[in-house]
């Protein structure tokens, strides 16, 4: 009998293998990070090869680590950064270009030349999305205008469209060798070509994209057998049976199965999910429509979803691009080397900004600068900037549920982070909890990959699973919260209209 599941993890910074046992706990772990590839100003790309790579690697790590093969495996599931695009030639298995990353904005102009007819919400009844660069689709469309032959090979239908749970699942199964070729609701649902409430793809929007329906991914629900894995792998033969975007991913790892239940992940980017069960609900207040899970047969449910595009990446680019510090962590130390923000503010609109505003035409600014400031006040303001993001993105949960939440469960790297958790819960004014197993994006595709195998057998087990590690209450006076919400507020719109025409 396998007493375990396997999850990949194929995140935006790095690909992680995990092996849970049945109580949901973490028995071993393989990470490796790839190279994050910048060619030009907002552009963001990955070497998909390289992924593959990594993935094959860290499942080698995770067995070795807990010293089990395939046949302690019970089965595979996936999770995955979510709109980043993979287009490979079907007969080579050769990617035609990098991987195109969710926070990659080249694609504006093809966006603006969409949005001329029916503005950026042209589709949003149907897909739940705004025109976005965020979204695979723009990726494909850029692939297609820009990359050499690609667009006679599309047409000829050579080539394959996936985002990278697709592209993980198509070597795994085997590539060139009968690779299947499909991907799950969630992740099709970010692409602005699943209509929610088909769950199929829409001939129109293909047809206004110019993107031949022959390279995408064969839509399948979140957990069910989706083929076993190839002769060539560690893993040969063990079937992958759940597949979940990152996000909905962790959700499911929270337990938050549920009509208002949510989560909110502090990792590259945080991703508040809120469930609405089988109702889709269309937001007023800037967030998106989104599937959350299907398993097998049963209905789908959905969610509303804050994303937001910079949060854990400017820690990174405080590491990496200003060097005030050398790892991660680190950044805390910095920040309690002063009392506060010292009166400065940092707006990472780096990818424009996400929600609630969508605005592309955002950049980042660092605002109330005085001489007074020094590096501890801007270690300060960069974490202050994911919890008043996520502040204006609870905000707008509220006003669309019409219920306020009372706490956030959280999970991600960031929460490390106890300064950080600590403003979380002074500027939100509600609890902060966070469960023992944090890396709940893993635990969530493990969830979907044991359910659809029978090695959990309802979600009523897996609700047993959830256990609060630690709670963080909000101590911050409203008078002080508010004025800090104020200032927030105010530094955001210094970030507008920024980008002309005649930037790339
Ligand atoms: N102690 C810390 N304080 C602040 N930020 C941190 C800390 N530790 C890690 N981070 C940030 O958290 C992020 C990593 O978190 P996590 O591994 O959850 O990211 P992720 O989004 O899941 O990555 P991926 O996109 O590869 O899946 C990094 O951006 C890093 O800068
Ligand atoms: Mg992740």
């Amino acid at each position: 009998m396998a007493d375990y599941i396997l999850a990949i993890d194929q995140g935006t910074t790095s690909t992680r293998s995990i092996v849970f046992d049945k109580k949901g706990s973490i028995v071993s772990t393989g990470q490796l990070e790839h190279e994050q590839i910048f060619p030009k100003a907002g552009w963001v790309e990955h070497d998909p090869a390289e992924i593959w790579r990594n993935t094959r690697e860290v499942i080698g790590q995770a067995l070795g680590k807990a010293n089990i093969t395939r046949h302690d495996i019970a089965a595979v599931g996936i999770t995955n950064q979510r709109e980043t695009a993979v287009v490979w030639d079907k007969n080579t298995g050769e990617p035609v270009y990098n991987a195109i990353v969710w926070q990659d904005t080249r694609t504006q102009a093809i966006v603006d030349r969409l949005a001329a007819d029916g503005g950026v919400e042209r589709f949003k009844p149907i897909v739940g999305l705004p025109l976005a660069t965020y979204f695979s689709g723009t990726k494909i469309v850029w692939i297609l205008e820009n990359v050499e032959g690609a667009r006679e090979k599309a047409e000829a239908g050579d080539l394959l469209f996936g985002t990278t749970d697709t592209w993980v699942l198509w070597n795994l199964t085997g590539g060139v060798d009968g690779g299947v070729h499909a991907t799950d609701v969630t992740n099709a649902s970010r692409t602005l070509f699943m209509d929610l409430e088909t769950l199929s793809w829409r001939d129109d929007i293909l047809e206004a994209f110019d993107v031949p329906k022959s390279m995408l991914p064969e839509i399948r629900s979140s957990s069910e057998v989706y083929g076993t894995v190839g002769l060539s792998s560690l893993l040969r033969e063990v079937p992958v049976a759940g597949i979940l975007g990152d996000q909905q991913a962790a959700t499911f790892g929270q337990a938050a199965f549920d009509a208002g239940e949510s989560k909110n992940t502090y990792g590259t980017g945080n991703f508040l999910i809120f469930n609405t069960d089988t109702e889709i609900i269309h937001s007023k207040n800037g967030l998106l429509t989104t599937l959350g899970y299907k398993l097998g047969d049963e209905p789908a449910h959905y969610a509303l979803e804050g994303s937001i595009a910079v949060t854990g990446s400017l820690i990174q680019w405080l590491r990496d691009n200003l060097g005030i510090i050398s790892s991660a962590p680190e950044v805390e130390e910095l920040a309690k080397t002063v009392e506060d923000n010292g009166g400065a503010y940092f707006v990472p609109a780096f990818s424009g900004l996400f929600a609630p505003y969508w605005r592309s035409d955002a950049r980042g600014a660092l605002v109330g600068l005085t001489r007074y400031v020094n590096k501890g006040h801007i270690a300060r303001a960069a974490l202050e900037a994911t919890a008043f993001q996520t502040r204006e993105v609870l905000d707008a949960v509220n006003a669309d549920s019409g219920v306020d939440l009372t706490e956030l469960k959280v999970d991600g790297g960031m929460i490390a982070n106890n300064t950080l958790m600590q403003f979380q819960a002074d500027i939100l004014g509600v609890p902060v909890v966070r469960p023992v197993v944090a890396e709940t994006t893993a635990l969530g595709a493990a969830y979907a990959a044991g359910l659809a195998v029978g090695f959990w057998s309802d979600l009523d087990e897996l609700r047993a699973n959830w256990q609060e590690d630690s709670r963080w209450e909000p101590k911050m006076d409203d008078e002080e919260r508010d004025r800090q919400i104020r200032n927030w507020k105010k530094a955001v719109t210094k970030t507008f209209d920024w980008v002309d025409d005649d930037v790339e």
